[in-house]
């Protein structure tokens, strides 16, 4: 138990899922998991165990914005001996040959601020993606796009702070530079996960669109977030 987790040690595995939204959590828990068992209910931030395809999977819920995130992420790396850590959630596309419903593997995200900006400081550290399950994602990805229909991506994201930005000039900057999509966790993920050497990568849906202002309609979403919890769990078995 910690100061945000309630879970025993045992009961969390060594490959997290974490989707921002405790919903969602369970939603994939019960969706996607074998004998789900709920573990944590503090605060609300539901987390499940259970098991895919016989691999032990715990999905967690992180909460909005990185430093939620990096309480959750803290906490699961330094008490709970988490290995493999995996987001799960949706981000806003930044180019335009990108479509609402697509998947985005980041490789690489790029922030100006994170909880790790006071050990950085003058250093512009680059948040980087586990190769190994870049890859595994990339290869289930693909698998499944031709007969999903789905388009994706692999590249750099922007974590950002806000979500309604003050700051549109950043976003063409981002844009110009070839960014892919707007999301609000991954950066300190990346951080985290290269300071205790785990390994982290971030799968996302594109829920909406800032340039073409396309959003993806309600009834769209559960499926869309369902092939990337697949394609995020089939990158965990690596
Ligand atoms: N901005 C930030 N985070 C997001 C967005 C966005 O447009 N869409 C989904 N997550």
């Amino acid at each position: 138990m910690t100061f945000h987790i309630g879970a025993s040690k045992g009961q969390i595995a060594e490959t997290v899922l974490l989707p921002g939204d405790p919903y969602r959590a369970r939603w994939a828990a019960e969706t996607f998991l074998d004998n789900a068992e709920l573990v944590n209910e503090v605060r609300g931030m539901l987390g499940f165990t259970g098991s895919y395809k016989g691999h032990r999977v715990t999905i967690q819920g992180s909460g909005m914005g990185m430093p939620s995130l990096s309480i959750y992420v803290n906490e699961l790396i330094r008490d709970y001996g988490a290995q493999t850590l995996i987001r799960i959630g949706s981000c806003g596309a930044m180019q335009e040959h990108i479509a609402v419903r697509d998947v985005i593997v980041a490789m690489s995200a790029t922030t100006v601020s994170t909880p790790s900006n006071t050990i950085f400081r003058e250093v512009n550290f680059a948040p980087t993606a586990s190769y190994a399950l870049l890859r595994a994602a990339v290869d289930a990805a693909e698998k499944m796009a031709g007969a999903r229909g789905i388009g994706v991506h692999v590249g750099g994201i922007y974590s950002s702070d806000t979500f309604y930005d003050e700051r549109p000039d950043l976003n063409e900057q981002m844009v110009r530079h070839g960014i892919l999509g707007v999301e609000m966790e991954a950066a300190e993920l990346y951080t985290l996960a290269a300071r205790y050497g785990r390994r982290a990568l971030a799968v996302l849906t594109v829920s909406d669109h800032l340039i073409s202002g396309d959003a993806l309609p309600a009834d769209q979403r559960e499926r869309s977030f369902g092939d990337m919890i697949e394609i995020a769990l089939e990158a965990a078995l690596e």
